[in-house]
């Protein structure tokens, strides 16, 4: 493991996409208008401010089957999953050339429609997400999306920072505050989950080797279980103030929606984090899985389909960390020779069932700061 590095990484495929404003609002407003989902949104905003350079727009057929059959864009550089934009038949044939483009109702940027083809849902369900199972979210996601995809580059009108502004960085945005404290290593957390005493023992170690750490918690589209975004920003805030060392962490928000693709989405995950300037990213026990679909590492196995200088950022990985009582610690297989018995192990379900009666959850499980926060909020639901 590689825990130097001399200068932040190029984003991948050498430069930053930039694709927001310049657009002509009264011409805007004589073309063929398209409402987007939430998670369509989502895409437009990471696409157009670089998150997902180097894609300019929603994918054209060669790299959606490249994508699916090789985790590649057509070009070979790493890409897995489809970045896509399903209409549905009826529509289609109505969104050709520029097309407006709506969220909620109100003008939010133009598709330049440069090719239509079918989509492959039950087969990309089974490649990207493993699964054609409807009971899984991110299929069912994908089910619901119209049967043609629209091809062709975006442009955001202006970039809205959305339900936490304070923390809602562009790429270029995280660069600069990262060149700014100096750090020349970033390590990057994905979450769409309270920080728990776990997850904080993966930061800590990753600290105790790399510059600063970017937290950088999924507030897009999530299954109506996942704690929500802002209970969420609220339990970190209590966390860093508390518990980590302020000049060397930065908390920001990655609007992205989940997929719930597992290892696919870990490289996804990685590959944003990249552009956003990180030179590590930090994969645990099944990273951006549900149920039980995936493999507790197959999100670590997959980055082998990559090399090193291909992928552009450093793989942390981690085995599954919990609290040991006869260590008095976190710890892992790797570290602890006690019993399982000996070991503080609480699944989501039983989290939230303790919040809901009102109980406490274990100092060794999670802060009190963070507790408190939680309780709080399902207090009231
Ligand atoms: S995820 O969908 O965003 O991956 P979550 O917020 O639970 O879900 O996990 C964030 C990261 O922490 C992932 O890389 C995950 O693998 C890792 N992780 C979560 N819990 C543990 C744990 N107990 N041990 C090791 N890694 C963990």
């Amino acid at each position: 493991m590689t825990l130097t590095a001399d200068t932040l990484p190029t984003p991948l495929g050498g430069q930053l996409v930039w694709r927001v404003g310049n657009l002509d609002a009264a011409e805007l407003a004589t073309l063929p208008t398209l409402e987007l989902s939430a998670r369509n949104y989502a895409d437009l905003e990471l696409i157009a401010t670089g998150v997902y350079s180097p894609l300019t727009g929603f994918m054209g057929e060669a790299d959606y089957q490249s994508v699916i059959d090789r985790m590649r864009l057509a070009s070979g550089t790493p890409w897995s999953v489809p970045i896509t934009l399903g209409v549905s038949r009826e529509d289609a044939p109505r969104l050709r050339g520029p097309v407006a483009l709506t969220y909620h109702g109100e003008l939010v940027g133009r598709l330049d429609v440069q090719e239509q083809y079918e989509a492959h849902k039950q087969y990309e369900a089974r490649e990207v997400y493993r699964t054609q199972d409807e009971a899984h979210p991110g299929v069912a996601a994908l089910y619901a999306q119209g049967d043609i995809n629209l091809a062709g580059n975006v442009t955001l009108l202006r970039l809205d920072r959305g339900r936490f502004p304070e923390y809602h960085h562009t790429p270029r945005e995280t660069r600069d505050a990262f060149a700014a404290r100096g750090w020349q290593t970033v390590v990057a957390f994905q979450t769409r989950n309270p920080i728990h005493r776990a997850h904080e023992y993966l930061h800590k170690v990753a600290l105790e080797h790399v510059d600063g750490l970017l937290l950088h918690p999924l507030v897009g589209e999530t299954k109506s279980d996942d704690v929500p975004a802002d209970v969420r920003m609220r339990a970190y805030r209590e966390l860093l103030a508390h518990y980590y060392p302020a000049a060397r962490t930065f908390l920001s928000v990655y609007p992205a929606a989940m997929r719930y693709a597992g290892p696919r989405e870990a490289v996804m995950h990685a590959i944003s984090r990249r552009n956003y300037g990180c030179t590590h990213f930090i994969v645990g026990r099944d990273h951006a899985g549900v149920g039980s679909y995936y493999g507790t590492y197959d999100a670590q196995e997959i980055f082998n389909a990559f090399s090193r200088a291909e992928l552009g950022i450093e793989i942390l990985k981690f085995e599954h960390t919990f609290y040991c009582r006869k260590c008095t610690q976190l710890v892992s297989p790797r570290t602890c020779p006690h019993d399982s018995s000996e070991h503080l192990v609480l699944s989501g379900t039983k989290v939230r069932e303790i919040l809901r009666s009102g109980g406490d959850l274990p100092v060794e499980f999670t802060r009190p700061e963070v507790a408190e926060v939680l309780r709080e909020a399902y207090r009231d639901v």
